[in-house]
């Protein structure tokens, strides 16, 4: 038989599986009362003399941070407290919120003693998917810290099902989370900014599966759901650019939280896959999102808006 009418291996039913494809019978639900306690933020900053631009700082500057009580939003917190920002955290676990902001402050306070300013990190409840939620919170944060300057949206969560047995009501769940969570803030705080004439910065949490489809894995909705994400940062980067508001997006590929790795945990086969796909072969650390999240908030990045920054270890570049 000629080389060219050989049956290729997938037509004859071989290594079925082994592409690059979902797989429906992985089924992964996103329940809250399973996800592990987060440890306490540990230290990552503190006083150094080693030298780095001045325009990376956030002295002066109030954040707000969604989803802030936890996982990427909590690290991502501490990283602009350690610039100097105070930041409000706002989340659907207010008691988790006020306990981490208390923690945020300490662990500033212990690692630059007898600094002259202490920032100032309050916690807050809503529910990002409930528009009357986020205006009573944007009030708060505005009568406790007096204003707003940068936005980081990390409130959003995922889960898998094969799309024909997805249940409608999860899927509009998760879509009233990561996309009209992210519009809510987007737009109240763009609102604040514009009454005051203001500049701010707002990065929005996206993901690298709202460029690419991630395998095996099943997560249709969660896909378009950060592919929305990206593309209203651009949108919205266009539109306010008069009113010297920035919006970017930062596109995290797989991260180690406490919550992937009781996933990984339970289905060791995906860690496998996953890691198989990165470039960098391995995941990453919420710690990576440091350096990301303050560049972008900061006068160091005056002029990126409408960029979506992938941190994924080029998982997406292949
Ligand atoms: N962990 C990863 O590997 C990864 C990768 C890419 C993107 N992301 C994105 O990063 C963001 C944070 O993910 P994470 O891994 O830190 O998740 P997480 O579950 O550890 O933290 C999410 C936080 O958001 C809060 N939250 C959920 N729904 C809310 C709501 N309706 N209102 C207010 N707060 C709410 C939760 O209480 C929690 O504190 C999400 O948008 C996620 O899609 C995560």
């Amino acid at each position: 038989m000629r080389e060219q009418d050989k049956p290729i291996p997938e037509e004859k039913g071989e290594h079925v599986g082994s592409f690059s494809r979902t797989d429906d019978s992985i089924e992964i639900p996103f329940d809250e009362k399973t996800v592990p306690k987060q440890e306490p933020v540990q230290g990552r900053g503190g006083f150094h003399f080693q030298r780095t631009l001045a325009s990376f700082s956030l002295e002066g500057k109030t954040a707000v941070v969604t989803g802030g009580a936890r996982g990427l939003g909590l690290v991502m917190a501490q990283a602009l407290v350690v610039s100097g920002a105070d930041v409000a955290l706002v989340d659907l676990n207010k008691e988790e919120a006020e306990k981490q902001a208390k923690e945020l402050v300490k662990v500033f306070k212990d690692e630059n003693p007898g600094a002259d300013r202490v920032p100032k990190v309050t916690g807050h409840f809503c529910d990002v998917s409930d528009e009357h939620s986020v205006e009573s919170v944007l009030s708060d944060v505005i009568s406790q810290h007096g204003k707003i300057d940068n936005l980081v949206t990390s409130a959003g969560f995922t889960e898998n099902f094969d799309a024909i047995k997805y249940p409608i009501d999860r899927v509009r769940k998760l879509w009233g989370v990561n996309v009209d969570g992210t519009y809510l803030f987007a737009t109240g705080v763009a609102r604040h900014l514009m009454e005051r004439k203001a500049p701010g910065s707002i990065v929005f949490i996206g993901s690298m599966s709202g460029a690419i489809v991630n395998v095996p894995q099943p997560q249709a909705p969660y896909n378009a759901s950060k592919a929305a994400v990206r593309h209203l940062g651009r949108s919205l980067a266009v539109e306010w650019a008069h009113a010297n508001i920035r919006v970017n997006v930062i596109e995290p590929g797989y991260m180690l939280t406490a919550l992937t790795e009781k996933i990984l945990n339970e289905n060791p086969e995906l860690g496998n896959k996953w890691t198989s796909l990165i470039p960098q072969g391995k995941m990453g650390r919420p710690v990576d999102l440091m350096g990301p999240v303050v560049f972008l908030c900061s006068d160091a990045s005056n002029y990126v808006t409408g960029a979506d920054l992938r941190v994924d270890g080029g998982y997406t570049c292949t």
